[in-house]
């Protein structure tokens, strides 16, 4: 029987890696449009929530809700923390890619837009701020390359790691919707699709519970 490869042997149902998802005419078209949400929606700098510290990406969002994290914790909400402004629309192309990929006929309310500069990391977490783990997470990656590493659901447990370069995809859905994962570095210089240089991680998340149906 026919399944989709789980990333390089990882023994986690359901975790996706689809290299090569967007095309370079598609990355470029994509970058422009997360250029042009930027420009409305600013980068900003989100901290931890119980000492503040900053975190070393910067991040901004899309769509009708936006994940933020300061010293009141993380959560979602309809409007960027600096601006007041509500998040700029989820780009009609993302919302298709989604659809195709995840199969979901419920669109995704949420677009995180993680910015990597060639220093930038992030530790192992969970994603699960979101009312319905059902419904997978969906991430793209745009610009230079960076060490992917996933684990189990458990806290310290074994991990392997994946290079994630410009235009490759992964979906956590499954038994890895709640898995560990992490960025451990950044291979600055690795690509020249952003003017800036650096990293995109844009990742595509329903927030409220899907339809009965299941979406
Ligand atoms: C994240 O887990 O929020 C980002 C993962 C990535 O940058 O690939
Ligand atoms: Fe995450």
């Amino acid at each position: 029987m026919a399944t989709e490869p789980n990333i390089a042997g990882l023994d986690i149902a359901g975790a996706r890696f689809l290299p090569g998802l967007l095309s370079v005419h598609e990355q470029i078209e994509l970058a422009g449009e997360i250029a042009a949400i930027m420009a409305e929606a600013p980068l900003f700098r989100p901290r931890m929530p119980r000492n503040g510290r900053p975190f070393s990406v910067s991040m901004t969002n899309c769509g009708a809700l936006g994940w933020v994290s300061d010293e009141s914790g993380y959560r979602y909400q309809s409007h960027h923390p600096v601006t007041g402004r509500c998040w700029p629309a989820l780009p009609g192309r993302l919302a298709a890619l989604w659809q195709r990929v995840t199969g979901l006929a419920a669109l995704p309310e949420a677009c995180l837009v993680n910015y990597y500069d060639g220093h930038a990391r992030m530790g192992l977490h969970q994603d699960r701020d979101e009312a319905d783990f059902r419904a997978p997470v969906l991430s793209l990656s745009l610009g230079d390359s960076a060490l992917f590493r996933i684990g189990g659901t458990a806290r310290g447990g074994p991990t392997r790691s994946v290079t994630l370069a410009s235009g490759d995809g992964l979906v956590l859905e499954g038994a890895s919707r709640l898995a560990f994962h992490g960025i451990d570095r950044i291979r600055a210089g690795s690509s020249r699709l952003l003017p800036q240089g650096g990293r995109i991680n844009l990742t595509l998340r329903r927030v409220t519970p899907l339809p009965d149906d299941g979406g």
